[in-house]
């Protein structure tokens, strides 16, 4: 059992997203984003799984918080829908929409879970995709003004918000690699969307700041560490240009007002600056936050690979030997390098771990046990990794475990199970898994030392 203890303001919690648990696509005037349409387009996704019903969170919000008050977690991330708030190509607002968060946000209260809050966990409503989705500059505008109609409905009962989840997802497995929504193969496409993202995320928090909201707002990026396979110079090269294509192509912008220059040359081939990059949208993106988001799962070790893309990148696969049903390597020290070169590098701000879990292949046992001794493993790996940098007193304030409970993983469908409790999707019953049972104990103990002292 782990002996390292966190400052008692630490905050432990847990995440979902919207797609991947609520169901009810076609309730209270929710319209399809491009994920319904994506999921539901033939090769897409595994064996041809949707979000159709996913984990009914919608009908069972009540019970699931219920199941979060047990594991005893201070906070929840979950995300909003955004075609359940503004269904349709009028821009009207689907009260319906709002008053499902605003039951969800009760039970929460209740429980004394703080929320925290993605506006865009990848659910673009589909009449905006039709018009051209992120490469349409315009969605960043109808972005906002989404963002604007939840902070005026709920802003005061939610401390923390997210504006954007991994926007490096968005835009580039979903315009470039076509593995996501809406599964577009055209990296001209995907560098226009990505910077359309983030300068959305720069309006909504001008937005946020000028409505003078209390809470604070910040965004969430998929960051990693990128290790050169070898020492010659050519895969140096190739690790800086993979850490340009995975980090600092949304981290510079932020954090200092303008893209890297070597992804910028790259990137030339498809794309004209100046039409894209208007003279004040740096500003705009690099407008000030409260806190960075950091969702860490794996590190990449890469080598130069003529026969790959553009980017000329190749992937070793988990060289440390150990992975997850992902195949990704388990690397806890990359958390710990990841956090502590966001500060050094980027900023002093909170950090949060808005994101960290794993798949495992757990199976259920005839008499409902799911021993995943890997994922308890894992967890206490990585929370040691953190606590090692918050005892050299690095700024981290938070952990979020992806996920609650199994859920719909994109692509991978139902295939995948990253939750804590898992969930028999023929029934919709959720079971304890032992990381459930192991997380819960780790927050008790944590509050009885917290309290005794
Ligand atoms: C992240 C996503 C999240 C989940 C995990 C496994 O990239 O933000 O929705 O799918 O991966």
């Amino acid at each position: 059992m782990t002996d390292f203890e966190f400052p008692p303001s630490f905050i432990f919690g847990v995440a979902t997203a919207a797609y991947q648990i609520e169901g009810a696509v076609g309730e209270d005037g929710r319209t399809p984003s491009h994920w319904d349409t994506f999921s539901h387009q033939r090769g897409n996704t595994y064996q041809g799984d949707t979000g159709d019903v996913a984990c009914d969170h919608y009908h069972r919000y009540a019970s699931d918080v219920g199941l979060m008050a047990d594991l005893g977690v201070d906070a929840y991330r979950f995300s909003i829908s955004w075609p359940r708030i503004i269904p349709e190509a009028n821009g009207q607002i689907n009260q319906r929409g709002l008053d499902f968060y605003r039951r969800l946000l009760d039970e929460l209260e209740q429980h004394h879970i703080q929320p925290a809050v993605t506006l865009y966990h990848w659910d673009l409503p589909q009449w905006l995709a039709d018009r051209g989705g992120w490469i349409n500059r315009d969605v960043a505008k109808y972005f906002t003004d989404y963002a604007v109609a939840v902070f005026r409905a709920l802003g005061d009962r939610v401390p923390t918000w997210i504006t954007h989840n991994e926007p490096w997802c968005s835009a580039f497995l979903g315009y470039g690699e076509g593995e996501h929504a809406p599964g577009h193969r055209d990296w001209r496409e995907a560098i226009i969307a990505s910077h359309h993202l983030l300068l959305s995320h720069g309006w909504a928090v001008e937005a946020f700041r000028a409505l003078a909201q209390s809470g604070q707002i910040g965004i969430t990026l998929n960051l990693t560490v990128v290790d050169a396979a070898t020492d010659v110079e050519e895969d140096a090269q190739a690790a800086r240009r993979s850490d340009g294509y995975s980090n600092r192509w949304f981290l510079d912008p932020i954090f200092r007002a303008h893209y890297p220059q070597d992804m910028v040359d790259l990137f030339s081939r498809y794309v004209s600056w100046e039409e894209l990059v208007q003279p004040p949208d740096l500003t705009t993106i690099a407008v000030p936050i409260d806190f960075l988001g950091v969702n860490y799962y794996t590190r990449s070790v890469v080598y130069d690979d003529p026969d790959d893309s553009w980017l000329r990148v190749g992937h070793r696969r988990a060289p440390s030997g150990q992975m997850t049903e992902m195949g990704w390597e388990v690397h806890p020290d990359s958390l710990y390098r990841l956090l502590r070169r966001l500060q050094q590098d980027y900023t002093t701000l909170p950090l949060y771990i808005t994101e960290n879990g794993a798949a495992f292949a757990d199976e259920l046992t005839d008499d409902d046990q799911v021993h995943d001794g890997q994922r308890v493993e894992f967890l206490e790996r990585h929370f040691e990794a953190a606590h090692r940098f918050v005892a050299e007193g690095g700024n981290l304030k938070g952990y979020y475990v992806w996920s609650l409970m199994d859920n719909f993983e994109w692509a991978f469908g139902y295939s995948k199970r990253f939750g804590l409790i898992y969930v028999d999707f023929a029934t919709q019953r959720r079971i304890w898994k032992e990381s459930a049972r192991w997380y819960q104990n780790f927050i008790k103990k944590r509050r009885n030392t917290s309290s005794s002292n």
